[in-house]
This record gives C-alpha cells, structure tokens and sequence, in this order.
C-alpha cells in the first residue's frame, strides 16, 4: 500500500530545471538517508529517474509544484530557470517584439511558480536562485511579491567551472574567455529567497 503524502520523509532537496541533475545525483549519493527531487521539461536519454533517495519528474514545474503538499520541502533550488522559462514548452526571448507581446503573461507564470514554491517550502525553508546579474533585480523583486525575504550575492567562485556543478555554472569560464563584454551582464548572483516563519502573537 502507498504511504499517504503526508506521512513520507520530507524532500531536503527540490530542483526545478534540473536539465542533466549532476548536482541532485551528486546530493543524493553523498546524503542517502535524505529525499531529494527534480522536475524538467525537456526529457534526457538514459537518465536514470528513479534511485531510492531521488525522484526526477519531467513536466512542468507549475502543474508539478501544484501536486507537491504544503511545507513538505525543505530547500527548492532554481538555477537559471527564470532566465530560460518555458511556458507550455515555449521560451520567449523578450528581447524580441513577440517576447515584448507574451512578457507580460510570462512575469505572471513565473510568479505562479515562485507561489507555489513558496506553498511547498516548510515555515524559514530557502529557495535558493541563481540568475545572470541582468535579470536579478527583476527575479528579486517577483520573489518578493510572492511573500519571501531576499538576500542577494554573487554566487561564491568556488561553485563556478567545477565538475558536479550545474553545466551553465561548468561551461562559464569557458564562455567568459570567448565574450568577456559578457562579464557584466552576466556574471551569476545567487538570491536567497526565505519564507518566514508564522509570527508567534
Ligand atoms: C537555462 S537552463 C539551466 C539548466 C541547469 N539548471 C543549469 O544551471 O545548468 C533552464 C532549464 O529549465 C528548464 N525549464 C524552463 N522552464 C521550465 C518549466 N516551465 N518547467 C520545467 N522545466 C523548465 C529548461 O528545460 C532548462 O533545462
């Protein structure tokens, strides 16, 4: 008999837009007494979804959030996932004139996700973003609309160009040496978003 959702282990590590999942696979070998899960649109040959401590779910991450308990996570981590989000599949470069005409629903669908985030964090749980520096103060401010207190820093260079990170943090040094204008824009910040415990009256 399947153990009803509220009586399962809670998921120390959620990750939306896992893409490959070093980072969870690399978690979850290391903490096997822990839960950790991804959820992705875009589906990979010959990724092992399913290991005793980890669940990779393909979908999209609003209808999958929306399935998840309340407060039954403890850490989401979005690397890059408001930058490159898809709605119905489709990414909109809002650089575009067709970007500019769906910008506005996309702002919505992503504080959609940043909510539901939010539902599924337990009381001071972290949703940890990474984005390009150009996009942070935007991101910032969506995630604070949808009721987190951010902090926001450069993400630590110890995280940047290693094996068993995220391939855009991996593939970074490399992309700086061709177009260092680059640095500017899109130098990695990490917002640490917090959803705050229930006030004690
Ligand atoms: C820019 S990539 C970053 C991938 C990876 N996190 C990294 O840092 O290397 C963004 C990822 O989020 C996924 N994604 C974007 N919108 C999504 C959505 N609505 N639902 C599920 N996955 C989504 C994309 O398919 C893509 O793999």
């Amino acid at each position: 008999m399947t153990k009803p959702r509220t009586q399962r282990k809670p998921i120390s590590v959620l990750d939306l837009g896992f893409e490959d999942a070093t980072r969870l696979k690399g978690l979850a070998s290391r903490y096997p007494r822990k839960q950790f899960m991804g959820i992705e649109w875009e589906k990979r040959k010959g990724l092992v979804t399913r290991r005793h401590n980890l669940k990779l779910v393909y979908g999209d991450v609003l209808s999958k959030l929306r399935r998840l308990p309340a407060n039954s996570v403890k850490i989401v981590t979005a690397d890059f996932l408001f930058s490159g989000f898809k709605m119905r599949g489709f990414h909109v470069d809002e650089e575009t004139r067709i970007g500019r005409v769906f910008a506005g629903r996309f702002r919505k669908g992503r504080i959609k996700v940043a909510k539901q985030v939010y539902r599924v964090l337990v009381p001071n749980g972290r949703f940890f973003v990474t984005e390009w520096k150009i996009n942070s103060g935007v991101i910032k401010e969506l995630l604070e609309e949808a009721g987190f207190n951010v902090k926001e820093r450069p993400v630590p260079e110890s995280e940047i160009g290693k094996d068993g990170k995220t391939l855009f943090l991996k593939g970074l040094p490399e992309f700086f040496e061709k177009h260092p204008e680059a640095i500017e824009t899109d130098t990695p910040m990490r917002l640490i978003a917090t959803k705050p415990r229930e006030k004690a009256y």
